[in-house]
Formats: structure tokens, sequence, C-alpha cells
């Protein structure tokens, strides 16, 4: 288990931000693109705060989700809006923003948002749940064996639809990055390191964990 551990939640933030920099620029040396795959949840928002005012090259940066709700993209809900309203919107250029549809159907988005879809994503973002799922793939739901890129998925103790990357699409990414903070993920992550093979996040391979000290406060 990969991981870096970060006094704070800002300073994991500021520490995203250097790897997404320098991971953008090693990429573009390569790629005419980077593509990035944002998470959902609000860890990422040290990391948006930490990008902005970062002079990079901003137009040559593609921007994907992972995961999002089924709703519209002005909702309070939204992954696509906390990443407009923190995050795209105080950048001075942008790529490519292409969001999940989360206001339609969420099979047909599924659908659609696959055929969008670069080949390949650069750096995929996940977060974890204190239950162990990532993305939208929550313990016991019918996303856990999806096939194919995108999937959508019911999710019983939420009572909704989400539309989600699939293991088969995060594992495609050259690069996944898992943002975890508060204590209320230890002792998840202490299984996790153990490969209790309990928990969903367990599935994606070889991931490099960002973590604050609280969400590290249980692995040896
Ligand atoms: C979502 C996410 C979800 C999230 C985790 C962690 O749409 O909610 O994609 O997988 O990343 O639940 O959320 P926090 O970062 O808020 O703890």
């Amino acid at each position: 288990m990969r991981y870096e551990v970060f006094e704070t939640p800002e300073a994991l933030g500021q520490g995203a931000a250097d790897l997404f920099e320098s991971l953008l620029l090693a990429t573009l040396r390569e790629r005419d693109r980077f593509r990035v795959a944002l998470s959902g949840g609000s860890t990422p928002l040290h990391l948006y705060r930490a990008l902005r005012g970062r002079e990079l090259p901003w137009e040559r940066v593609e921007w994907y989700w992972s995961d999002e709700r089924t709703v519209g993209p002005d909702s309070k809900d939204s992954n696509y809006r906390l990443a407009h309203d923190e995050l795209l919107a105080h950048l001075p250029a942008s790529g490519r923003v292409e969001r999940i549809p989360g206001e339609i159907d969420p099979h047909e988005a599924a659908r659609r948002y696959a055929e969008v879809l670069p080949e390949s994503i650069d750096l995929c973002y996940l977060g974890m749940g204190d239950d162990g799922h990532t993305a939208s793939l929550f313990p016991g739901t019918e996303g856990l064996a999806a096939t194919g890129r995108v999937t959508a998925n019911f999710v019983p103790r939420l009572g909704t639809w989400r539309v989600s990357f699939t293991f088969e699409e995060i594992n495609r990414a050259h690069n996944v990055q898992l943002l975890v903070t508060g204590q209320n993920k230890a002792s998840v992550l202490a299984e996790v390191r153990a490969h209790a093979g309990k928990h969903p996040v367990e599935r994606v391979k070889d991931p490099l964990w960002l973590l604050d000290r609280e969400a590290a406060s249980q692995l040896a």
C-alpha cells in the first residue's frame, strides 16, 4: 500500500496539487492533453483550493468525473458543481469539461458517458467512504460486478441511483490517487492495509493513497 501522510487536510490538498502539477507537466511532454477524472465527496475541496492560482497550461487539461449523483449540475449535491464552483470557475482556461449528465436516466447517462470518455484517463481521483466504498461502488451493490466503462448503480442505503466508473475503468487509468481524511476512515483503512478483502476500495489496483494524520492513525 503506497501512501503519503499529511498533517492536515489542507496540507494534503497542497501535496495533491504538487503531485497534480508534476504529473501534468510530465504527461504533456508525451501527450497533447492531460485527462483527469475528479471524484465526488468533500475531500477534493482541499485539492481544488490548492490548485487555484497555479500557473499551468490549463487549456490542455480535460476534466471528467469518476462518479456523479443523479442530480442536475446546479444541485448542491452535484460532484460537477463542487468542482466547477471551487476550481474550474477560478481557472483562466480549460480544455474539455465533460460532466456526467446526472439529470437524465442513469442507464442512459452511463451509456452516453462511456461514449464521450477518452481512450484513457491520465489521473483518476477517488475518495473512500467509511463503509469502504469508492466512486459510487458501494458494498453489496450490483455495480461492484459491472463491466464496461461506466455503470448505473442503485444504492439501497441511499435509496438512490448513482452513475459511476466501473472497477475496469478505474484500473485502466494511468494513475489513480485516493484522497482520504478524517478519523472515521481510520479503521477501514487499517483493514484495507491488511488486505481484509472486505471493502470495494480494495479492488482498485495499486493506487497512491494521500491521507491526513487522522485517517492514517491506525496504520502501523
Ligand atoms: C461521492 C463520491 C464518494 C466519495 C466518498 C468520500 O459521490 O460521494 O464519489 O465515493 O468520494 O464517499 O467522500 P468524502 O470525501 O466526503 O469523505
